[in-house]
């Protein structure tokens, strides 16, 4: 397996094979593991264990290698099942956080599906392509242990594509339920059950899984859950 550098900062490579199925899940570099992250990418630790300027630097680098790191079914599938529960339950004016919202590309799906819903963006770094973020009322950059710029109860649904593999703190999960109306939907989606350890911690803050789904492609190259939480 031929692999590539491709940060100047951080140990992480790019397979050469495209097909994630042919890749290896961990590489050996002397005695050094690495593990394969979304088919193509080799990181040096698990991805929850990542520090906050490794994992911007990863997701600028999703977003530079998007076309070919990215399986377009698995990323939709999962946007689109979500947002096909949500609008069962919700109708009108809304207002809704996404949550790690990346360069916005759930954004336009969103707002598609809730035409007349308030909808804010924030994420822990500026994304290389901005032209989408133009769907949210507001997009904020904010650290790991910075207070949200909400009131409290404000947002009746919070959305979190992709986002909760990596690490969320303590402090984020506690500003979550802050902002959160009493009743109010969090959506996650995770990949790996190492990931679930993130579920206790909603659990703790209040959150209570409502719905468990699991999603699978019609050509089976993605897989994982998605959770619906009530805050309660
Ligand atoms: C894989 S991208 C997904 C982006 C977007 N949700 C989407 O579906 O296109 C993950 C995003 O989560 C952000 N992120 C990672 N850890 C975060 C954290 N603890 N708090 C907020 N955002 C985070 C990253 O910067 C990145 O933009």
């Amino acid at each position: 397996m031929k692999l590539t550098k491709i940060s100047n900062r951080f140990d992480i490579f790019i397979s050469e094979e495209k097909n994630d199925r042919k890749n290896k899940p961990i590489y050996l570099n002397g005695n050094k593991v690495y593990y394969r992250f979304m088919g193509r990418f080799y990181i040096p630790d698990h991805v929850y264990k990542l520090s906050p300027p490794f994992v911007k630097e990863l997701n600028n680098l999703r977003e530079k290698y998007a076309l070919t790191v990215i399986d377009k079914e698995f990323n939709d599938k999962v946007i689109v099942d979500a947002l096909d529960n949500l609008k069962h339950k919700y109708k009108g004016h809304i207002k809704l956080l996404d949550f790690g919202c990346g360069y916005g590309y759930a954004g336009g799906l969103i707002k598609s599906v809730f035409p007349d819903s308030a909808l804010f963006g924030i994420d822990i770094r500026k994304p290389l392509e901005r032209k989408l973020l133009q769907c949210y009322s507001d997009f904020t950059i904010k650290s790991i242990d910075a207070r949200l710029p909400y009131a409290v109860n404000f947002f009746d649904i919070i959305v979190s594509f992709f986002v909760f593999h990596f690490y969320i703190s303590d402090f984020q999960i506690k500003e979550l339920s802050r902002v959160i109306k009493p009743n109010g939907t969090l959506f996650v989606n995770l990949i790996n059950s190492a990931d679930f350890e993130v579920l206790n911690r909603l659990n703790e803050a209040g959150f209570t899984i409502s719905e468990q789904t699991e999603i699978v492609t019609k050509n089976n190259s993605g897989r994982g859950y998605f959770y619906c939480l009530t805050n309660t």
